[in-house]
């Protein structure tokens, strides 16, 4: 098979890492790509926002599977775009992708399905946004509806910063047209987890789980961010919790979007609450999680080109079982200084040759300038690792660091730190 993905991040680093492993994988092209991505595909820097251009280029280079990596594209209706030309593509509609793409559809859905979340409203208005945090006192959730590069919630712990995020956001338009709408939900308190499942429009499969880390700081401290480092181990995700959330997150979602026409094919990522048992949903995404997907991609040991393509034939039904490493897994994301709020790029690094199979590099936000590769986004590096036990993976990804002179980079020094 000829194989497209598109992104440049370390997810699609990943994605195409297990794809290039793949002996149904002929070819892999990557649009636009990135430095570590340019070793194993060929990439080309086609817009990712010119949807008719990537079409073209499908069916000239004569595609057989078009991957999509981020949102954006998604929820632009990339897939309907490729859909309406016969080109196979994993990812949902535009229509779906408003799961993620707006909370108050995504909210609704849940409601209407029954599927177990925090409690909501939505508003336009500031003054009733307002009066409504004041009745309902902190801590509380604010939420843009749209897609704001992952800083559009605001877990206020006092009534201050809850005022303010409503203002920022109804008033004073921060995130433009994506917090015209925004919703105040109730604050959930428990573990959270990352979730996973793969689907066709009608079947959904488990497709395992991973816990991220989302503040910038050790010890959980400092501003919010797309997720700084990530890590598994089976603690959590025993197999009665992974049917729970199935049968009450994952199906009825399924069968609710089918219902209203828009059904579901991609990867439906469900941010979850977890406590004394009960599951909440947080939030969807249509996409893999970053750096979730890295420490996935380490640990599957199914073919991944054959999963995917079931899922864009709608096929999944007829799937033999995914078979996983049950080793613990740990990404340490390394990113430039400043991040989240201005990252620093242009600093050059170098990576020195690591001798440690258990150990894998994916770039997520690099360029070559002049033959050397420098720093071209907040997240530059996942640093990857799988071991016998979570301390071991830990020790291979940390140890590693230690081979990479990047001297305007910085990374958390603790993740995984709940697991051990
Ligand atoms: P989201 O983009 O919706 O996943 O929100 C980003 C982060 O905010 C989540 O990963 C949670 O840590 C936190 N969060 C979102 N909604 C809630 C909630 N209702 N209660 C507590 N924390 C939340
Ligand atoms: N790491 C969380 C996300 O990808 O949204």
């Amino acid at each position: 098979m000829k194989i497209l993905v598109i992104g440049s991040g370390g997810r699609e680093h990943a994605l195409a890492y297990k794809i290039s492993r793949s002996p149904l994988c002929e070819a892999l092209y990557c649009i636009p790509g990135n430095p570590g991505m340019q070793e194993l595909a060929v990439c080309t820097d086609i817009p990712v926002h010119d949807h008719e251009k990537i079409c073209d280029f499908c069916l000239r280079e004569k595609i057989n599977l078009v991957i999509v990596g981020p949102e954006t594209p998604l929820v632009e209706g990339l897939a309907d775009k490729l859909r309406a030309r016969d080109i196979p593509v994993f990812g949902p509609s535009q229509n779906a992708a408003q799961l993620e793409g707006s909370k108050a559809f995504m909210k609704e859905i849940a409601t209407e399905s029954s599927v177990p979340t925090a409690f909501f409203k939505r508003f336009r208005d500031v003054d009733a946004a307002l009066s409504y945090v004041r009745e309902k006192g902190a801590p509380i959730v604010i939420k843009a509806d749209g897609l704001a590069a992952g800083k559009g919630v605001v877990v206020a712990m006092d009534l201050t910063t809850a005022e303010q995020a409503v203002r920022d956001m109804l008033q004073d338009q921060k995130f433009g047209a994506a917090s015209q709408e925004i919703i105040i939900e109730e604050f959930l308190e428990g573990e959270e987890i990352s979730f996973f499942a793969i689907c066709d429009g009608v079947t959904a499969i488990p497709f395992g789980s991973a816990q991220d880390h989302k503040r910038v700081g050790d010890g959980d401290t400092g501003p919010n961010t797309g997720g700084i480092g990530d890590y598994y181990h089976a603690r959590l995700m025993k197999s009665e919790l992974e049917e729970k959330i199935m049968a009450e997150i994952i199906t009825p979602t399924l069968k609710k979007m089918a219902e209203k026409s828009a059904p579901f094919t991609g990867v439906l990522f469900a941010g979850l609450m977890i406590k004394d048992g009960f599951v909440r949903l947080l939030e969807f995404n249509v996409r893999f999680g970053d750096p979730e997907c890295q420490t996935l991609m380490l640990r599957l040991q199914s073919d991944l080109v054959e999963i995917l393509y079931a899922a864009s034939q709608q096929k999944l039904s007829s799937l033999p079982k995914i078979n996983w490493t049950p080793d613990p897994a740990i990404c340490v994301v390394m990113a430039a200084r400043g991040y989240p709020d201005k990252p620093q790029i242009g600093g050059e690094i170098t990576l020195h040759p690591i001798n440690n199979e258990h150990v894998k590099i994916f770039h997520a936000g690099t360029k070559k300038e002049n033959e050397k590769l420098v720093a071209a986004g907040g997240r530059v590096l996942n640093i990857c690792a799988v071991g016998k036990d979570i301390q071991q993976a830990r020790s291979f990804a940390y140890d590693a660091l230690q081979d990479i002179d990047f001297a305007d980079g910085f990374f958390r020094s603790d993740i995984a730190y709940r697991a051990l």
